[in-house]
């Protein structure tokens, strides 16, 4: 079969495939618990939904500007004022199908091929992937022994003359870890002084725990100017648990914009307007559920980090935010694709092997599930590795034995 030579590099989604395994075997009637979801359980806020069926209702469901509604426009303006501190214009924003697709357009507007993109490890699956869909070169930092954050050290170390951008996930996915203070300022200064795009990848900014804030990057930026090399991207995926509407945007210079609007021409025309009207519906709504579903992840977060601890030889860093976290297995198997397999083959449990954020040794659990999905996929990874647990073990009705230990 005839198919590029860069479609056939770009590797499938990790996550995508192992949802897929777990849905057939769920409809094979497995008890299987989904330690790897992306996505938050809670419901989309009722205000999104009503705004959405007020369109649908009048049956005319139209394209709309590329850049997005001018009513999402406005809500996007107003919650970068309330969260960042930042007066954008409206030529300052474009809204795109997911917060994925707004990065996938901003690397295809900035990125020249052979363009060197820094991305910090533990990092998003999608990111080297989406720099070679562009024709650039991923250049992956990873911080030493243990660390989920990079020092500006090993940083600059990688940067060059072909740099163009540096991307920066913090709250992490995969990690959950927030990112100092201190680093984004240095990065932010750097970066004006290297004139290298820094792309925030603000998905989870607002899920953060135990008081934590995450520091809007403007604050340490001496350009205000249209030059700006700062691009935030966010969108309600996370934060309004709607990642089935598929809105995100993308804040950058009125040049960066200007050229996104014709990528995004040309490629989608526009994002659906019931979605984009869902989303002005959830930004302009009460932000109570955001609160609450904060408050619940949190207390998710500590059971997680509860049940982890009592288990021998895995290396946990507690996350401050997102819902994910990255225990170190490496005392078990050093391999993390081979575990994840063994673990759902054996107990049932999905998790998201580490090396595909550049992790290896580790699995990327979440904690978006259920306190008893939480208590239970951890009981079950601990009696399929733990040589110090009884040697039977029931899943739904069924019992297990363990000959592998
Ligand atoms: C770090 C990060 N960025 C972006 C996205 C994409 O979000 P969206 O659903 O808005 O495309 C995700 C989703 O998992 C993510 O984890």
């Amino acid at each position: 079969m005839s198919i590029s030579q860069l479609a056939s590099q770009i590797a499938e989604s990790p996550t995508l495939v192992l949802n897929e395994k777990a849905r057939l075997l769920r409809e094979k009637g497995e008890a299987v618990i989904h330690l790897g979801a992306g996505e938050p359980k809670s419901k989309a806020p009722f205000e999104a939904l009503l705004a959405a069926s007020a369109q649908l209702s009048t049956a005319e469901v139209r394209y709309t500007p590329t850049e997005g509604v001018p009513s999402l426009i406005k809500a996007v303006i107003r919650y970068m004022e309330e969260n960042y501190n930042k007066f954008v214009g409206p030529r300052n924003v474009i809204v795109s199908g997911g917060a994925k697709q707004s990065l996938a357009v901003l690397l295809t507007t900035i990125i020249n091929p052979q363009d060197e993109v820094v991305i910090l490890a533990p990092y998003w699956v999608s990111y080297p992937e989406m720099v070679k869909m562009v024709y650039g070169i991923p250049v992956i930092v990873t911080p030493e022994d243990g660390r989920f954050e990079p020092t500006m050290e090993d940083i600059t170390q990688v940067v060059g003359s072909y740099t163009k951008a540096i991307i920066v996930n913090s709250p992490n996915n995969p990690s959950g870890a927030v990112y100092s203070e201190d680093l984004i300022a240095e990065l932010v200064t750097y970066c004006e002084k290297k004139g290298i795009y820094l792309i925030m990848d603000d998905i989870y900014h607002k899920l953060v725990f135990d008081n934590k804030k995450v520091p809007s990057p403007y604050q340490f930026a001496t350009d205000d100017s249209e030059n700006s090399k700062l691009v935030v991207i966010n969108g309600v995926s996370k934060l309004y648990a709607m990642t089935g509407f598929r809105i995100g945007w993308t804040i950058a210079n009125r040049k960066v914009i200007e050229t996104m609007i014709n990528v995004q021409a040309q490629t989608t025309t526009c994002p659906p307007l019931p979605s984009q009207l869902a989303a002005v519906g959830a930004i302009n709504g009460p932000q109570s559920n955001v609160e609450n579903m904060r408050l619940t992840l949190q207390n998710n977060r500590d059971i997680m980090m509860q049940e982890l601890e009592a288990f021998d030889g895995v290396r946990i860093s507690k996350p401050s935010g997102t819902f994910y976290c990255l225990p170190d297995f490496r005392a078990y198997r050093q391999n993390s694709v081979e575990l994840s397999d063994f673990l759902l083959e054996k107990v049932m449990v999905v998790t998201v092997p580490g090396g595909e954020f550049g992790m290896e040794g580790h699995l990327r659990l979440s904690y978006c599930g259920s306190v008893k999905e939480i208590m239970d996929g951890v009981a079950r990874i601990k009696w399929a590795l733990d040589p110090n647990s009884p040697n039977e073990i029931f899943i739904g009705d069924r019992k297990l034995v363990r000959d592998w230990l």
